[in-house]
């Protein structure tokens, strides 16, 4: 669904925007080797590995192929590192789209409680960097997490990127909150749903994201500003083609 999108925004935007699929046995040469080939390839300027790879591909070394400069996805080491720092970098598309919509409410961020549910490295780790360099006093938790409920209900920005369909209800939340709700489930009838109860949760939070249109959209438009921001900033050896 999201490859779709991302690939149809770039046409839209007047982009050029190539898919290159592969049989799930593909090997991990052939795709380092296409890697390659698209950081040295002047008509690119950024390069996306979708993911989750098949186990067999080694997911971090095939990042770590990617050019940092084409790294519009902003999973690459250098990248992650240069977040953590707080210096100018590619930041993963999601948390960038979400960190857009919080600086849309007008909210101050210093010395906001954000309690983000999720470690993953595309989304749970790069967005509590970039709250805590907000100012923001940040809480990461996690499936080993104890007393989540009562940690959830101190937020005054809570980020559920957790899998589980309508996982934050009402009375995790506290009355106020800011609710960035990062959750894609698919339902058993085919409908997509968030990890919050929106309809309950609604009514207590000052501001609430949907799913679908709420963050999904933002991560598109990142994306899509990564990608100018690759295209203006890149600068190519002057000894090679
Ligand atoms: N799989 C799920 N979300 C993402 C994303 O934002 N980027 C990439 N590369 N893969 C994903």
């Amino acid at each position: 669904m999201y490859v779709n999108r991302k690939h149809r925004t770039c046409l839209e935007l007047g982009m050029l925007s190539e898919l290159r699929k592969f049989p799930g046995n593909v090997s991990y040469s052939r795709i380092i080797q296409e890697i390659k080939s698209l950081n040295n390839d002047r008509k690119v300027h950024g390069i996306l590995v979708q993911l989750p790879l098949p186990e067999h591909l080694n997911h971090k070394k095939v990042l770590e192929t990617v050019d940092p400069k084409k790294d519009v996805d902003g999973l690459h080491p250098y990248n992650h590192g240069k977040n953590l720092l707080g210096k100018d970098c590619f930041r993963p598309a999601t948390p960038r789209g979400i960190m857009t919509l919080l600086e849309r409410t007008k909210t101050r961020l210093e010395g906001k409680h954000a309690v983000v549910i999720g470690r993953s490295n595309i989304v749970g780790k790069p967005i509590a960097v970039m709250l805590l360099n907000s100012d923001c006093t940040v809480t990461i938790c996690h499936s080993k997490t104890r007393n989540l409920p009562s940690l959830c209900r101190q937020a005054d920005i809570l980020v559920a990127a957790v899998g589980k369909p309508h996982f934050i209800k009402a009375n995790m939340v506290k009355k106020g909150a800011i609710v960035i709700d990062v959750g894609i489930n698919r339902l058993k009838d085919g409908k997509i749903t968030g990890d919050v109860d929106f309809e309950n949760v609604r009514k207590k939070a000052s501001w609430i994201t949907p799913v679908p249109k709420g963050v999904g959209p933002m991560t598109i438009a990142s994306l899509m500003e990564n990608t100018v921001k690759a295209c203006k900033e890149i600068e190519w050896p002057k000894n090679s083609d």
